[in-house]
């Protein structure tokens, strides 16, 4: 038997990512807490008062996010978990109700509360990735039509150029807008994230718009110092033809070309040169078979994702010819009993290596998520952390066996590969 490493660059970084809303609790001034708490629990039965026209009934989300994993308040103790796992950076994001939550008036102690919170991660040596919009959104700018509102890209750069004044060079890397793309879908294809529409014209105009919000943010921030690293985060999902045999190959092959575009490079196109580097949250792939995407059920997560590291590799592949740096800004899975976690990781792991050997500049890497967090429509139940996070007992942090797995990939700053 051998043993050997499969060295990353020097300097790759190993993370872990969060985001506000899903660990903070008590995010009160955000549509989503509104979206939450205008539903009564367990009956299921939705109240909400008469001026919140914007928000429908709806049977989801399955419970309410409130103190979360508190992490508001237990930021230090998270980044001493990171720094346990041998981790040199983190990515997490900040949240724009609480900085702004009256239009225009930006909340001091809010700013200080998370200056405070970026110094802490860099004193831990951590490089600090901050997502400036990770899905929820102050309910003033919702009550404003939100990102169908064409001014959308003067409020959103107003606050980032905010955010870049305060927290400068602390900032590692500015994350303008996660997946933009779930979002439209859920919110307004979908219906069942706020503002709960369900209108395909609205989708088709907030793609766009996202462009012009990511670009506006871009100049705002640079227009502080143009040192500071901006990108934007695409959630992209591989889609290949079922197989050459089938019959309906050619047009299979050209659906999965189609949805591609759409999905990532329509977009990037409209971005162009405004972005610095890209994140890629990558989960799962889908196979094109008689024109429809389907994700098989061969592997699969606790939420019944395809474990799928090939499609992985090819994303990253297929990212090359923007010519930026690559950062993984999230990949991970829903897997309550850590029974899959360690190979994820491995095969994922690896995928991201044979990347670098093909010329993939891809410079790190943050598994989703550092701690069981509020899943969005599902509440609490898929359980994505390397921490568990013990709801019956005062949010106790207990690191699971995958994180020590994690923790020495990042200590070697490599794969161990025993033959
Ligand atoms: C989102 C996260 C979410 C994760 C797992 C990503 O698309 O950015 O907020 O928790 O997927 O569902």
């Amino acid at each position: 038997m051998t043993t050997k490493i499969l060295k990353f660059p020097n300097g790759f970084l190993w993370g872990t990512a969060t985001s506000a809303h899903q660990i903070e609790g008590n995010n009160k001034n955000c549509d989503w807490w509104k979206w939450e708490q205008s539903k009564k629990y367990p009956d299921g039965v939705n109240v909400h008062s008469s001026d919140d026209s914007i928000f429908e009934e709806r049977e989801w989300p399955l419970e309410p996010s409130n103190d979360a994993c508190d992490s508001f308040n237990r930021y230090e103790e998270d980044f001493d978990l990171c720094v346990k796992m041998n981790n040199n950076a983190v990515r997490f994001s900040i949240e724009w109700a609480r900085i702004e939550p009256e239009e225009g008036k930006f909340d001091e102690e809010a700013l200080n509360h998370y200056k405070k919170m970026i110094l802490a991660a860099k004193s831990r040596n951590l490089q600090t990735f901050v997502t400036l919009h990770h899905f929820t959104s102050p309910v003033w700018f919702m009550n404003k039509g939100g990102f169908a509102n064409w001014n959308a890209p003067y409020y959103f750069s107003r606050y980032a150029k905010k955010c870049a004044e305060v927290f400068g060079a602390d900032i590692d890397a500015y994350l303008t807008i996660n997946e933009p793309q779930v979002y439209i879908f859920m919110s307004y294809i979908n219906g069942i994230w706020p503002p709960a529409k369900r209108n395909p014209f609205s989708a088709s105009w907030i793609n766009v718009n996202f462009t012009r919000i990511h670009r506006a943010a871009y100049d705002a921030i640079k227009s502080v110092s143009s040192d500071y690293k901006v990108g934007i985060v695409r959630h992209i999902v591989w889609r290949e033809a079922f197989s050459r045999n089938h019959i309906l190959y050619p047009v299979d092959w050209f659906v999965a070309k189609v949805m591609y575009f759409l999905n990532l490079d329509f977009f990037m196109m409209l971005v162009g040169k405004k972005n610095d580097l890209i994140g890629l949250n990558y989960y799962f792939t889908e196979i094109v078979k008689n024109f429809l995407p389907n994700n098989p059920d061969d592997r699969i997560s606790d939420l019944g994702w395809w474990i799928c590291p090939w499609g992985l590799e090819k994303v990253l592949l297929s990212l090359k010819k923007y010519n930026v740096p690559i950062y993984i800004t999230e990949n991970g899975i829903a897997d309550a009993k850590d029974q899959l976690r360690k190979e994820f990781l491995f095969e994922m792991i690896h995928a991201c290596h044979v990347a670098i050997e093909q010329g993939v500049d891809l410079k790190g890497y943050f598994y989703w998520s550092l701690l069981d967090n509020y899943e969005w429509h599902h509440g609490f139940w898929p359980r994505f952390g390397l921490i568990e996070i013990d709801r019956e007992n005062n949010l106790e942090r207990k690191p699971r066996a995958s994180a020590d797995f994690y923790g020495k990939i990042a200590q070697e700053n490599g794969l161990e590969i025993i033959s």
